[in-house]
């Protein structure tokens, strides 16, 4: 466990350092505090975001062919999920496990989503559960010695979670998950696909406006615990389809120009009227482009389970 005032202190390093660059940005991970969780969960049950529900239809549904896709896995089930949020999505996929044991590694920068997905299976007896409240490469660094000296296991990255990461990086992260399975192990990825513009940004700009407080509250949890001062009414959300670079950007764009400031690190920021902070990418995928990211990075495709309706894909890898 890394200690939480060296979490708090990379939390500030972080937020200054980039808002300190042009154009000014945040980390998507600083979205999930406590409330920014349960917005965050809020979303999910929009009706113009559908990658949650679309989801679990393809879990519900192909959970059972998934335990047996993994030769060997049943005998001595591991699962790590990197991402867990609420504990939802793990919850549906170990249905498909019987009640022999099972051990479960959840990694989750956010100590609100461990405690939330911990407590959903509470129930389960069969399941141990260890946490590790870390970034994903840190964590899968932490249980690579443990997967290495057993059978093949299982890694869920699910919600479509690997579309907060650039390209590169996303291959990178895939590689050290594949560096942390031995040969034969599964990696089961959920990616939302392309699809029309305007279907994308109802999905990041919603009528309702939980998109834009989930946004929104990342400054609320900056002015908390870094005493800074954001006008939360200064600032608009705003979700951008980029298509060249395939992503949807949610951005907090400032109203006038203005001036920022942050006590605990005794910074201040300068706003230019329009200027924005980007705070997050949700990179869309293909059903080929998802094989190939695999085909770099170590993994070859079993299945690939496709919702047609919300266009999304839920794929299993094998590593070689
Ligand atoms: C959890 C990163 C997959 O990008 O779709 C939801 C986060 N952002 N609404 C996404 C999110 C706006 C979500 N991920």
């Amino acid at each position: 466990m890394i200690p939480e005032g060296t979490l708090t202190d990379t939390f500030a390093a972080d937020v200054v350092r980039d808002l300190q660059r042009t154009p000014k940005q945040l980390q998507a991970r600083y979205l999930y505090d406590a409330l920014g969780s349960s917005l965050f969960d809020g979303t999910c049950r929009l009706p113009w975001y559908r990658i949650t529900r679309a989801e679990a239809r393809l879990l519900r549904r192909h959970a059972p062919e998934l335990a047996a896709a993994v030769p060997g896995w049943l005998d001595d089930p591991t699962i790590v999920e990197l991402g867990c949020g609420n504990g939802e999505k793990l919850e549906v996929v170990l249905t498909a496990v019987p009640d022999a044991p099972v051990d479960v590694h959840l990694i989750d920068i956010s100590p609100d989503a461990l405690q939330a997905a911990t407590a959903r299976l509470a129930g389960l007896s069969h399941v141990s559960v260890t946490r590790h409240e870390a970034p994903y490469e840190v964590g899968l660094d932490w249980v690579r010695p443990q997967l290495r000296a057993r059978g093949p296991a299982l890694v869920l990255f699910l919600g479509s979670n690997i579309g907060n990461f650039d390209r590169p990086v996303a291959e990178s992260l895939l590689r050290s998950v594949r560096h942390a399975l031995q040969p034969g192990s599964a990696l089961l990825l959920g990616t939302d696909l392309v699809k029309p513009r305007q279907t994308l940004i109802l999905a990041y700009d919603d009528p309702l406006g939980v998109t834009a407080a989930f946004n929104k509250n990342l400054l609320v949890r900056i002015n908390r615990e870094l005493g800074a001062d954001f006008d939360l009414d200064a600032f608009e959300h705003r979700a951008i389809w980029n298509e060249t670079e395939q992503r949807v950007e949610m951005h907090l764009v400032s109203l006038r120009d203005q001036e920022v400031w942050l006590a605990a690190p005794a910074v201040r920021i300068r706003f230019k009227a329009a200027e924005s902070i980007w705070t997050e990418s949700s990179y869309k995928y293909t059903e080929q482009s998802i094989a190939d990211l695999g085909a770099r990075t170590g993994f070859t495709v079993t299945t690939q389970w496709i919702d047609r309706e919300a266009a999304f894909a839920l794929t299993l890898f094998e590593s070689v």
